[in-house]
């Protein structure tokens, strides 16, 4: 296992008020967490500036949760990757499950975001994973394979962060087994052409599993949903046994 990164995807959850509640009972938390995990909070846009500022001077990073891939331009509704780097954000959440099925992110526009970001100065977190119907069907490799083929291409493997996050597992309480998750993830390494890429397991992450998710020789860090809302059970994932 190398480098540890635990993020927090919010989602579209807490206000700007909201995000300020939960770094005051978040920090101390994490004073004594070991040097060598790296802590994100991916937010709203709109809570993104008040976090930067409310985390200066911490060792807890500030992530976005999507970024378009042109530099700017007539594009309603969409931030761009100076927008974010102007906030003090370093880590941006690409082509998760819930942008794929709602609004359309394709393994293009994926791959065109994820080299915006890399060439704007941030890392991406790339999210890939399966269905339910598709495990049934065995198409869990193929699947996979299809999202990190076509996701990487032309994107630097020195910056950059994958996370494995079956879909069936995500807000459902129904976690990957960890030995799964595992093997899964073991899987993705082997494609890609830096072994040392860290590589996160989501879905279902919470204080009761995830000390045994980070046994796991393969999996080099979480990213929580739901359980990163709480400060104290967010805490308590990061300092993982
Ligand atoms: P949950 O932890 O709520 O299952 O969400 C996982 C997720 O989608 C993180 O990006």
């Amino acid at each position: 296992m190398g480098n540890i990164i635990i993020a927090g995807n919010w989602k579209m959850y807490k206000t700007q008020a909201e995000s300020l509640v939960f770094l005051k009972s978040f920090l101390p938390l994490v004073s004594d967490t070991p040097s060598d995990r790296q802590i994100v909070l991916c937010a709203p846009f709109t809570a993104l500036a008040v976090l930067s500022q409310g985390l200066h001077g911490s060792r807890v990073a500030v992530g976005a949760q999507n970024i378009h891939w042109e530099l700017e331009g007539a594009y309603t509704g969409e931030i761009s990757a100076e927008m974010l780097r102007e906030l003090g954000v370093r880590y941006v959440i690409v082509g998760h499950s819930e942008r794929r099925q709602y609004f359309g992110d394709t393994d293009e526009t994926v791959n065109q975001r994820l080299k915006r970001a890399q060439q704007s100065g941030l890392t991406p977190i790339l999210c890939v994973g399966e269905t339910k119907q598709q495990r049934d069907a065995g198409d869990t490799e193929r699947v996979i394979s299809t999202q990190i083929d076509q996701g990487l291409m032309g994107v630097n493997q020195d910056n950059l962060v994958i996370a494995y996050e079956p879909i069936w597992a995500i807000g459902t309480g129904d976690t990957c087994e960890a030995k799964e998750a595992n093997r899964v993830i073991g899987g993705i390494r082997k494609r890609l052409d830096n072994a040392a890429v860290p590589i996160q397991y989501g879905g279902s992450v919470k204080p009761s599993n995830v000390d045994e998710l980070m046994a796991q020789p393969e999996i080099d860090g979480a990213l929580v949903g739901g359980a990163s809302l709480e400060a104290d059970t967010f805490a308590r994932i990061v300092n993982f046994q």
